[in-house]
This record gives C-alpha cells, structure tokens and sequence, in this order.
C-alpha cells in the first residue's frame, strides 16, 4: 500500500520549491523504500531548481541516509532496518563500460520505477534518480548502501554526493600522490571534500581557493595548508608563489564556470592534472588558448561522482568518519527541517554555509 509522505517539490525552474504531501509506492522487484533520516542540501539541487536540466516536476534531493523500511520482490540486500546511505550510481552490471571492467562510468545506472506522485497526482521526477528531501522514496535496492547503524545520520548523508565526490575526485579521478601540490577553486561542500582528500592522501600542499572569507577559515580546518582569497589577489600569481614560481600538480575547479576553470588550469606546474567537478549549466564557454594549453602538457579531466563505487567507498568513508580521519562534523553547518529548504538555498548563495542539512524526525 502506498504510504503518505511529504517531500520539496520543485514545480517551476525559478520558482520556489515547497513542501507538499506526497504518495510514496509500494517497492517492485529489486528495489526498496528508505525512510529519509537526512539530506545534505547539495549546490546541483539548486540548479535543478533553476532549470539546468529539464524534467519539472522534481522531488529534490540527492545527498540522503535512512533506514530501509520495505523490500520488493527479490531483493535479499539491503534488508528491512538496515541503515544506509544513497547513491546516485548503482552500476548496471550491463552496459558497455560495466562489461568493459569500468563500473564507476555506468551508461545505465540502476534507478527504480518512479513511484512517488505530488498533492496533484502528477509523476515527481527524483532528482539524479533518488530524491532526499522528503519523508520517504523509493530506490533501487543496490543504490542503498548499508553502513553501520551507530552512525550519525546528518554526517552520514553528506557522503551521498558532495564528499564523495570531493574526496574520489582526489584519489580516483587525479590520483593525487604523497608529496604533491594540490590546487581547489571553491571551497564549499564539494572543495573543502576536495582538501580533506588531499589531506588524507598525503598531499603537503593544499591551497584553497575561493571569494568569500568564511570558506577560507572552513579550508583551513579541514586541511588547507594555504589559503587564497580570489578577490584580493590574482589566484594564479598567489598559488605560483607558494609553489616556488611552479604551480601544482593537480587543481580543481569545484565552481562550474569557465573563469575559475581557466584558473585552475593556468596555475598547474608542466605535465599538471586540472579537475573539472562543478556543473556549468547550458550557457558557459571557455575560450581556450590551444598553444598555451599544449604547451603545458598534462590534462583536463572531468571527474563525475569522484570516479567512485558507492558499495566500495560509502562504507570506507563512513569508517574514516568513525576514526577521525575524515572530520564531517565542521561540515553540517545547520541543521534544518524540510521546510527550511529555500532559505538554505538562500544561505547557500550568501556563503553562510559548508552544508544545511535536513533532518527528518524519527516516527
Ligand atoms: N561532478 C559531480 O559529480 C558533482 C557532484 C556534486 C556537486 N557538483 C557541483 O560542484 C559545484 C560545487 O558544489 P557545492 O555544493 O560545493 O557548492 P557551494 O555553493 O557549497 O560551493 C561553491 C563555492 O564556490 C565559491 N565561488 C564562487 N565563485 C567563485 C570564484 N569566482 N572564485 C572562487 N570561488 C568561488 C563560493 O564562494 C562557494 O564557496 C556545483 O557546481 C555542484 O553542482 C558536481
Ligand atoms: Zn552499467
Ligand atoms: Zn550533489
């Protein structure tokens, strides 16, 4: 029987996205419903809203932990009570870069049947396939990931998208080695996982880079060795000071505009690895001097998801959480309800936070 919920429905690109009930379906073959605990207010929410993509109207939400409340036909994991943190990729098994041994570059990534309706009746388009901001959703059951169930949930939630994509950009889309030199352009929810990344990976190097002075402190807590605040001076100059006249070895653009893009791949020393991580809508170009480029050597990469495996990494990184290793606390700037959402969208575009995230409160 289907179960009544609420969630943030996003109706108009431009308008404000509201809280409305929704009418959650039972779970088919192979997926589960996942009563939401917590949902990071990721940035790429607020460009759905604002119609990067098409497909109104939108349940928002993709950075989500929960409890598995109901399993279809079939599923033998995860089970009823389990814990467990969204991924908005589940490998198919089937498509060619699954068969081809590249699982994490899924053509055809698991999604279950959209079975979640808006007040009006109308079909709710998750967004990335799983939609957070509610009470309840339903996924397929390989995108519910099991973690241990003494974690916290608000900290929990952020490993859907933002710090794992921060932090697999660094080990699996760079490769950043012991001992390099690490540039991020942004540092919000997405590039300060980019600096915790470096920092666990032993880079001795880490500037983050970014316009607003409160996401400097936040860098240097969670590991930038240096800071560069991109209104005072120009970044590439300050970054090859700090590297000896070189630049790095790898930067990352965790903004989405072609700008800071050009930034990050001026300021890479010879042979650099630059990251593209920030979604840049339908309207950006970049203007790119070929020579320039060539000349530098290295490459321009963009990195979906930080390359990752959930199954792989979710539980890894939720284990670094539980040691100490990854700090998640500083992260949660707030804590908010579900009808919070638009003005943490609001905060989030006045820099006032890492990350709000939305508590649901247990039944
Ligand atoms: N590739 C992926 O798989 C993936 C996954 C998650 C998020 N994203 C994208 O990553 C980007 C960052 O997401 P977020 O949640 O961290 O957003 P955020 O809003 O928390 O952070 C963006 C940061 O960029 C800073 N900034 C803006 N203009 C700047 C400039 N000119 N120079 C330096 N800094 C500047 C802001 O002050 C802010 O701190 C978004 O575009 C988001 O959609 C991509
Ligand atoms: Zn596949
Ligand atoms: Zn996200």
């Amino acid at each position: 029987m289907a179960v009544t919920g609420l969630g943030v429905v996003a109706r108009v690109a431009g308008k404000p996205a509201l809280v409305e009930e929704i009418s959650v379906g039972d779970p088919g073959p192979g997926e589960v419903l996942v009563r939401i605990r917590a949902s990071g207010v990721c940035h790429t929410d607020l460009h759905v809203k604002l119609g990067t993509w098409d497909g109104f109207p939108f349940l928002l939400g993709h950075e989500g932990a929960g409890i598995v409340e109901k399993v279809g036909p079939g599923v033998t994991r995860p089970a009823v009570g389990d814990s467990v943190i969204l991924a908005w990729r589940a490998p198919c098994g089937e498509c060619r870069f699954c068969l081809a041994g590249q699982p994490h570059l899924c053509a055809a990534s698991l999604n279950a049947e959209k079975r979640l309706r808006g007040a009006d009746g109308a079909v709710l388009n998750p967004v990335l396939g799983i939609g957070t901001f509610c009470t309840h959703t339903v996924v397929a059951a390989r995108q519910a990931v099991p973690i241990p169930a003494e974690l916290p949930p608000e900290q929990m939630s952020l490993i859907g998208c933002g710090v794992m994509t921060g932090v697999g950009a660094v080990f699996y889309s760079a490769g950043v080695k012991p001992g390099s030199s690490v540039a991020v352009f942004g540092c919000g929810g997405v590039g300060t996982s980019v600096i915790q990344g470096a920092r666990l990976a032993r880079a001795t190097t880490i500037i983050g880079v970014d316009v607003d002075p409160r996401k400097l402190r936040w860098a240097e807590e969670l590991g930038a060795t240096h800071v560069v605040d991109a209104r005072e001076v120009d970044p590439i100059a300050r970054i090859k000071d700090i590297t000896g006249g070189h630049g790095v070895n790898y930067s990352f653009e965790a903004i989405g505009k072609p700008e800071t893009l050009l930034q990050a791949l001026w300021c890479r020393d010879l042979a650099g690895t630059c990251v593209l991580i920030g979604v840049p809508g339908p309207g950006p170009v970049l203007n790119l001097p070929l020579q320039q480029f060539f000349d530098l050597g290295g490459s321009l990469r963009v990195s979906w998801y930080g390359d990752c495996l959930p199954t792989r990494d979710f539980p890894m990184l939720a284990e670094w959480y539980r040691t100490g290793q990854l700090k998640l606390d500083p992260v949660v700037t707030r804590t908010i309800t579900l009808n919070d959402t638009e003005e943490a969208f609001a905060a989030m575009q006045r820099g006032e936070t890492l990350r709000s995230v939305i508590r649901i409160p247990d039944a």
